[in-house]
């Protein structure tokens, strides 16, 4: 770190999975650290196990509400007093077939996985833009292929894609580059909640290192697009999925139309 003073990121859905390894990742380098979640307790325990108090703030909130969100970047601003970095990746998934899909499981994806990083986009920027930054969105592979069973999750996540390319484009002019991150399967709770075994067989066969991703290896990703080190990459989303998207559509639970696969 060449500043005097820490770098400071921000890291939403961070009190476990990816988000808590790319909140390690930054602290490792030296910076400080706001980890935001919507679950209180279970953030409290995270924050408390890092052992690193002076350098960490926990922000309990909900990402889709923007006055949570404003309060959670004012309180940034007076403790830490700077922000470089923006890890949109609190997200949530339901996988069902689109006739089965509910207008509130809709409706709680989209506040979640778009609006929320819509919001805090818009509450971060002002005080990003102080020093320049980086914003890293957390995409997913069902943001660039169709499948089944991801109507409303798939959509959110092309729709995080695109809003990626809009900030890169706009927010250049104030200093701050937008890139995202698209996981292919990662071994969280997340996967554990949505993958059924089924799924979870198709992947590790389509998958060219045949294999789940680790958090840590979506961390340095992340890690890297909010670094001096990816000063001019703005716009791009990188694929951190063990060669999946590049080895085309070839799940059949992607392709079919039964329940689970
Ligand atoms: N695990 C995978 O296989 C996978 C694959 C592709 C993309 N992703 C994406 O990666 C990101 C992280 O996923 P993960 O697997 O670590 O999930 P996870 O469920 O383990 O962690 C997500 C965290 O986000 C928090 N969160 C959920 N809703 C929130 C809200 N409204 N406000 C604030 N925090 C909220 C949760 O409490 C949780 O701590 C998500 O955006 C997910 O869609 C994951």
């Amino acid at each position: 770190m060449t500043s005097s003073q820490p770098k400071v990121a921000l890291v939403t859905g961070a009190a476990r999975g990816i988000g808590l390894a790319a909140a390690k990742r930054f602290l490792a380098d030296g910076w400080r650290v706001a980890l935001l979640d919507i679950e209180g307790a279970l953030l409290e325990s995270a924050v408390a196990a890092l052992k690193q108090p002076d350098d960490t703030l926990a922000l309990t909130c909900d990402v889709s509400d923007a006055a949570g969100v404003a309060k959670a970047v004012a309180a940034i601003t007076s403790r830490f007093g700077r922000l470089d970095a923006l890890v949109n990746n609190a997200g949530t998934a339901v996988f069902a077939p689109v006739l089965e899909t509910s207008d509130a499981d809709w409706t709680r994806i989209m506040a979640v996985n778009l609006t929320g990083p819509f919001l805090c986009t818009k509450a971060a920027a002002p005080l990003m833009r102080e020093h320049g930054g980086a914003i890293v969105n957390i995409t997913s592979i069902s943001a660039v292929r169709a499948s089944t069973l991801r109507s409303a999750y798939g959509t959110s996540k092309a729709g995080l894609a695109h809003l990626t390319k809009q900030l890169a484009v706009e927010l250049a002019s104030l200093g701050i580059r937008v890139n995202g991150v698209a996981p292919g399967p990662v071994e969280t709770a997340m996967a554990k909640a949505v993958h059924t075994p089924e799924i979870r067989a198709d992947y590790h066969d389509a998958i060219p290192l045949n294999r789940y991703g680790l958090e840590e290896e979506l961390a340095e990703a992340i890690f890297f697009l909010c670094s001096d080190r990816a000063s001019y990459i703005t716009g791009q989303i990188l694929a951190v999925d063990g060669g999946f998207d590049a080895a085309g559509i070839g799940l059949p639970t992607l392709r079919g139309q039964r329940r689970n696969g």
